[in-house]
């Protein structure tokens, strides 16, 4: 079991596949895409699995697989039913922004992935264009049935508030919960990638949404579905879902940190908005197992108490760690 100095038990890794992306999301990118990591640079599956094995001898039994865009990587099914089947590994996420899940679910499901969180700021097709910068509403909207469809649970929508967005549509996102089994969270606005230095403009504090739902709806506190992350959960009673708040400006929840990164490129980080990163595709090209974990755990031993989210100066794009 991993633990860190401020007793935090460690056993969730995120690592992102890749930073490329097939959505321009205006907060996460800029439109033309940030500087693209060649082939070469990314870790290979060979570099992913030996790191992922050195982590799950230490204590990691959860994996999130982030991106850029996770399912535009090839071979990621093969992939991951060989994550599958390393030992300690028993549970497989992914975050997505769903345009290929339509295709996908099925065969996701299949190889081992359990559980899904979809992205998606807006219900309305002109605004999904808008903000993503492509025409794919109705495939992404597709997707999420699918994924019902397959059999996936929890299914989790990942709203990203933005004043002047979306704030309108918080009580249209509430009402999909009522007749699918969808777990809606609204994330507040953090001061990363393309928002970096602007955020502020966008920015809805989670309570002004939780009122707004408050307003029309009996809203209960819930345990939530499934899942280690820092969310918390509401429901209303009848509703067959939850909705929730990510809360990282607003109050953060850095106590309870469960978790590390692994960067497309192969650096581990033990905070978001930490700048301390380590080399792991190095020392994974070594083929050393040992020096893996034993660079792990130095890591997680200065793994920082909290974030500084309004005082710091992350360089890289959210779409290279993941979020
Ligand atoms: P599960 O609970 O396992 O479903 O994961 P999750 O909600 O943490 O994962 P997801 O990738 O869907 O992330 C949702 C949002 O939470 C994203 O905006 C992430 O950037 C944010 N997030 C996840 N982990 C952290 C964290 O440790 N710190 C901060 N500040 N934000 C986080
Ligand atoms: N603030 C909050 N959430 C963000 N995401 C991307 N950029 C930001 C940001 N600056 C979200 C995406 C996705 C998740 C991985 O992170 O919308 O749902
Ligand atoms: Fe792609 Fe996610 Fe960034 Fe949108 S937020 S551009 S879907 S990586």
């Amino acid at each position: 079991m991993l633990k860190d100095k401020f007793g935090r038990k460690i056993n969730y890794l995120r690592i992102s596949l890749i930073d490329r992306c097939n959505l321009r999301c205006k907060y996460c990118m800029p439109p033309n895409g940030v500087d693209l990591y060649g082939h070469d640079k990314i870790l290979t599956y060979e570099e992913l699995l030996l790191i992922i094995k050195a982590a799950a001898e230490l204590g990691i039994n959860s994996i999130r697989l982030t991106g850029g865009e996770p399912l535009i990587r090839r071979g990621l099914i093969p992939f991951i039913k060989t994550v599958s089947n390393i030992d300690g590994i028993d549970d497989i996420a992914i975050t997505t922004n769903g345009v290929l899940l339509e295709e996908m679910a099925d065969d996701l499901k299949k190889a081992g992935v359990n559980r899904l969180n979809i992205s998606l700021d807006t219900l309305n097709k002109d605004k999904f264009k808008e903000i993503t910068g492509r025409d794919q509403f109705e495939k992404v909207f597709k997707g999420i049935n699918k994924s019902i469809e397959v059999g996936f649970e929890p299914v989790k929508i990942n709203v990203v508030m933005l004043k002047n967005f979306n704030e309108g549509e918080i009580l249209d996102f509430v009402k999909l919960t009522k007749d699918k089994p969808l777990h809606v969270r609204f994330i507040e606005m953090m001061p990363l990638g393309e928002s970096k230095n602007n955020w502020t403009a966008g920015y809805m504090p989670w309570n002004d949404a939780l009122e707004l739902v408050k307003r029309e709806f009996e809203v209960r506190e819930s345990s939530g579905p499934k899942g280690s992350g820092p969310a918390k959960y509401y429901t209303i009673p009848g509703f067959l879902g939850t909705f929730g708040f990510i809360t990282p400006v607003g109050e953060h929840f850095c106590h309870q940190c469960n978790r590390i990164r692994l960067t497309s490129d192969g650096f581990l980080k033990t905070c978001l908005f930490g700048n301390n990163e380590v080399n792991l595709k190095k020392l994974s090209k070594t083929g050393d197992i040992n020096k893996i974990k034993e660079a792990i755990i130095k890591s997680i031993n200065e793994k920082p108490e909290k974030h500084q989210i309004t005082n710091h100066n992350v360089s890289r794009f959210m779409s290279q760690i993941g979020g």
